[in-house]
């Protein structure tokens, strides 16, 4: 049953972003694909990830991770966030990798782990943005106890940056601080890794084996710009057909509150998707679509289920024409992070925030 509001996704355009990410980075990625890969599905983008090389998938949670598995990803995958201990022994059969981001509580962790098996671990420090992670300080400490314990496995180490993408300067201090960590480790884990996507376009970190990257590989900028950056291509289109077509005389409005009001003759579009599909409310009043290749506004307050645009009286509309939110028609192109612009909020909000009341249609099926 194909619902009237959908998303498609362009595999080609995302493994040609992770192809470029790797070479941009000159090391294997971590390709981060939290957030069910920042909504473009997260087995997916696990797939094609394996199968344009990637070397190992980063996730929030637990729940993220043994999804993953269950959709029968056999990269090696990473939790970032911090997990319950009651799920650690999941984890360790479903072989997933898991941060240790405190020195508190490392040997309750090994205890979890079952008899007879070993859980891999990335030691996450924190090197100035105070989120997840041990101190600079501890670090060294920590990782002699993850060397110790038998249940453990140190496989990686880690820092990330709070200002990649605005204070280049800040983020190089934060490197540094990792890289004063890393010359004292001796022996260091096989794994180092350090930069996201901003970081990969402005930074360098020759210590580290693998990069990190999200928001790049789905073809949106780290930089909240509304282009895609150079080279990279957005991954998902965001479309919908108009289920009901009104012609309004001047004077008369259209939604909740009557936040648009026509001045003249106009035709409005009915589009069934709203805020509860992830279309940010933020942006009515503000937004535009495509149609026919042109922009149209989005007028009155965004709904729940329903949006409405506006269309010049003297075009050819009817029910059931196409309207496409993000992605290209001809030569114009909505991204998601230019609808985060009207939303006033970033294209990682906007691409995670889509619901899962949206499906992903097949590109080769039928098109607007
Ligand atoms: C720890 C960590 N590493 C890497 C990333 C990827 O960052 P980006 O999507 O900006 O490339 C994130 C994303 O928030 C993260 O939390």
């Amino acid at each position: 049953m194909r619902r009237w509001a959908w998303l498609e996704r362009d595999r080609a355009a995302f493994m040609a972003n992770l192809g470029r990410m790797e070479a941009l980075a000159g090391r294997p990625l971590m390709a981060v694909v939290k957030a069910n890969a920042y909504g473009h599905g997260a087995s997916w983008a696990a797939e094609a990830a394996q199968a344009a090389g990637v070397r190992a998938l980063a996730v929030a949670t637990a729940e993220e991770a043994l999804s993953l598995r269950q959709g029968g990803s056999r990269l090696p995958i990473l939790i970032l966030g911090a997990v319950p201990l009651e799920v650690v022994a999941d984890l360790v059969r479903a072989g997933v990798a898991l941060t240790v981001h405190q020195a508190a509580g490392v040997g309750d962790l090994a205890a979890r782990v079952p008899a007879g098996c070993r859980l891999d671990v990335h030691l996450f420090v924190d090197t100035g943005m105070h989120r997840l992670g041990v101190s600079a300080e501890e670090a060294l400490a920590v990782g002699a106890e993850l060397g110790r314990l038998e249940r453990l496995r140190w496989q990686g180490i880690y820092t990330h940056l709070a200002t990649a993408d605005s204070d280049p300067e800040a983020a190089e201090r934060q490197l540094a601080r990792f890289g004063a960590v890393l010359e004292q480790l001796q022996p260091r884990p096989k794994l180092v890794h350090a930069l996201n996507s901003a970081g990969i376009f402005r930074l360098g970190f020759p210590e580290a084996t693998l990069a990190r990257p999200g928001i790049a590989l789905y073809g949106l900028s780290p930089f909240g710009e509304a282009a895609p950056p150079a080279g990279l291509q957005p991954v998902m289109r965001l479309l919908a057909r108009a289920v009901q077509v009104h012609r309004l005389q001047a004077g008369e409005g259209v939604g909740y509150g009557f936040a648009y009001v026509a001045e003249a003759p106009v035709q409005v579009a009915v589009l069934p998707l709203g805020y509860a599909d992830g279309y940010p409310r933020q942006a009515g009043g503000r937004a535009e679509v495509l149609f026919r290749g042109e922009l149209v506004p989005v007028v009155g307050r965004i709904s729940m289920d329903m949006l409405a645009v506006a269309v010049p009286w003297e075009r050819p509309l009817q029910v059931g024409d196409g309207f496409t939110l993000i992605g290209r028609e001809g030569g114009r192109q909505i991204t998601a992070d230019q609808v985060a612009k009207w939303a006033g909020t970033i294209g990682y909000d906007v691409t995670s925030g889509l619901s899962r009341r949206l499906r992903f249609e097949n590109s080769s099926e039928e098109r607007i």
